[in-house]
């Protein structure tokens, strides 16, 4: 039962459409209806500005930490279950949220934090790599799909030191969901008519 409540916890988490409800809240805006109309960090910052953009990939940073780290609370203790999972739930709470028509955002800021709380090192690669990619490419879609093959190839060496197969599945997944999610950005990328970021 508690691995029940568990899995739906982080589902539910991961399902807080921030950039939706931050628009809404603050701004009386709907950011569905601007720029790619994504819910994630990158369209909040197009429509939104700096300050709600970063707030946003703040949350959803967050929201893939917090299911990660769930399991750490005492009512989930006897839970036999690896913290990746609780992790990949809330990603996919993210991607297709109860709260918003299971309309949501691209994978991205939730998949790291699920690596946050997993193994902060593999975060502050993956973080450095996206911001150095950004630099050189200006696409965030780029730098995020660049990103997941590096943390996809952190995770093939994390195993032969480790032995931890989880990881280079769950960073498989994650990876995947973000290649999947991207479709549209990989056809505009191709026709060179994806936006980049004026800001960087
Ligand atoms: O994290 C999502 C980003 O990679 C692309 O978002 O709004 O440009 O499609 P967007």
């Amino acid at each position: 039962m508690e691995l029940i409540i568990l899995l739906l916890a982080a589902y539910l988490l991961g399902s807080i459409p921030s950039a939706l409800w931050l628009g809404k809240l603050f701004y009386k805006t709907d950011v569905r209806q601007h720029g790619s109309g994504n819910l994630g960090a990158t369209n909040t910052f197009r429509v939104l500005g700096k300050r709600a953009g970063l707030t946003v990939t703040i949350l959803d940073i967050l929201k893939g930490t917090i299911a990660v780290l769930l399991l750490l609370l005492p009512f989930f203790e006897n839970v036999d279950v690896h913290p990746l999972i609780p992790g990949v739930l809330a990603v996919v709470g993210h991607m297709y949220p109860v709260f918003a028509s299971f309309k949501g955002g691209k994978a991205v800021a939730t998949s790291g934090g699920v690596l946050l709380g997993y193994d902060w090192p593999v975060f502050v690669l993956v973080l450095v790599t996206f911001l150095i990619v950004l630099k050189l490419t200006k696409m965030v879609s780029l730098s995020s799909m660049v990103v997941s093959i590096v943390g996809f190839s952190y995770s093939i060496i994390y195993y032969f030191r480790t032995g931890d197969v989880y990881l280079l599945i769950m960073v498989g997944l994650l990876g995947s969901f973000i290649f999947y999610r991207h479709r549209t950005n990989i056809a505009r990328i191709k026709a060179g008519t994806e936006p980049k970021v004026k800001w960087l």
